[in-house]
């Protein structure tokens, strides 16, 4: 990477604003999965060892400018006191006068956290007042937030304006491994796509670098149409139709090999005993719904997958949250880890589903960004990164 990085500062005594991707899903109030959080650790730690004092800032859903309690961070801070085994304070804003009276009266050694920076309008809208308020706060600021790298946002990308700006370890490690996928794969390199609509900027940049793509999930569906079958009530993209049929006759005419589904598991209904059937994507009945890939589809795909030398993933292949459905995803992974390839595996659900399904520690590397991996496959500069300071 040729931006500056936390390497290339010296911290001690200083304020680091700290911007990092703490937009974890929440059940009940409860933190479901904390895997951003703990992303986030070896800068947090670095920086505190080396004597900084940390003013960590953060957005949590999308709150759409107002203050959504449902939306606080406070539930961040109290895993985050865990997981760094020191307290972390929580703040009731992130602009303000009390804001500032707290961090100025900060220690080296010590963290705050912001409370979610979307609560203000002025953060989607990358407004410049916002962002030199947020400035003000510290002497250096650092992105880490790579899963909001894509936005161009006040805290994501207009603060590095006003302060010496360099990225986190987290951003430095996903841009490296992505990285490696665009510019030295290892060959065979197998792509898989997944999800519900189809990613064609990303799937147009990757037939350019891919020796095989693998589409499954729900924007299989959409393919399936373009090749003029019925699909019932599967998902469908009709936005989508004729970019996918010119992609189909670029694979056709001069590869690579775009792979789609030859069986399914459909169902009437997407829920918990529903009844399934497996049929051929030729048989899909006109109120039937695909919901997974079928055995067939699982074996070939996996067959693909065998010999890759580099994986890249982003999407599950059928609705895997339901365990009907989730057969398919699970060979997909069980395949990817198998492989012994060098296995980036990207996207929020396709991630989640590697850890349910108890691959995570067989895969290369799990992305915590979903939009932001996918706008950097498609050959997107992130503004995030764009905005900080070259080596
Ligand atoms: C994500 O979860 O993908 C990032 O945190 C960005 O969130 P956003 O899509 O609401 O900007």
């Amino acid at each position: 990477m040729n931006k500056k990085t936390i390497r290339d500062i010296d911290p001690k005594g200083k304020r680091v604003f700290v911007r990092v991707d703490f937009n974890v899903p929440l059940r009940d109030g409860a933190i479901s999965d904390d895997t951003r959080i703990r992303a986030s650790l070896p800068t947090l730690k670095d920086l505190l060892g080396r004597g900084a004092a940390l003013v960590l800032a953060s957005h949590l859903g999308r709150p759409k400018g107002k203050r959504v309690p449902e939306m606080s961070l406070a539930p961040v801070a109290q895993r985050l006191s865990e997981l760094l085994g020191k307290p972390v304070k929580m703040l009731d804003d992130c602009i303000g006068p009390a804001v500032k009276e707290a961090v100025a009266a900060l220690q080296p050694g010590e963290v705050v956290l912001l409370e979610n920076l979307r609560f203000h309008p002025e953060e989607e809208a990358g407004d410049e007042g916002f962002a030199r308020e947020l400035a003000s706060l510290a002497d250096i600021y650092v992105n880490d937030a790579f899963g909001t790298a894509h936005r161009a946002h006040a805290s994501t990308a207009v603060m590095a304006k006003f302060l010496p700006a360099v990225a986190g370890l987290l951003v430095e490690k996903e841009i490296e491994m992505l990285s490696r996928v665009l510019h030295s794969p290892e060959r065979p390199l197998v792509a898989i796509l997944g999800g519900l609509k189809p990613k064609i900027g990303v799937i147009t940049n990757l037939m350019k670098l891919v020796d095989t793509l693998v589409i499954g999930g729900g924007m299989a569906y959409t393919f399936l149409k373009a090749q003029g079958k019925e699909i019932g009530r599967s998902v469908l993209d009709e936005k989508s139709l004729d970019l996918s049929k010119k992609i189909l006759d670029q694979s056709a005419q001069s590869g690579p090999p775009v792979l789609l589904p030859g069986d399914v598991v459909i169902t009437t209904e997407l829920k918990e005993g529903a009844p399934t059937r497996v049929v051929s994507v030729d048989e899909i009945p006109a109120d039937w719904m695909g919901a997974d890939i079928g055995p067939e589809t699982r074996r070939r795909f996996s067959e693909a997958i065998k010999d890759a030398k580099m994986v890249v993933w982003n999407g599950p292949m059928g609705v895997f949250e339901i365990p009907a459905f989730a057969e398919g995803t699970r060979a997909i992974a069980q395949a990817v880890a198998e492989s012994g390839a060098m296995s980036i595996v990207g996207g929020g659900d396709s991630a989640a589903a590697i850890e349910e399904l108890g691959f995570g520690d067989k895969v290369t590397h799990v992305c915590t960004g979903g939009g932001a991996s996918l706008e950097f496959l498609e050959g997107k500069e992130l503004p995030g990164i764009a905005a900080l300071e070259d080596k």
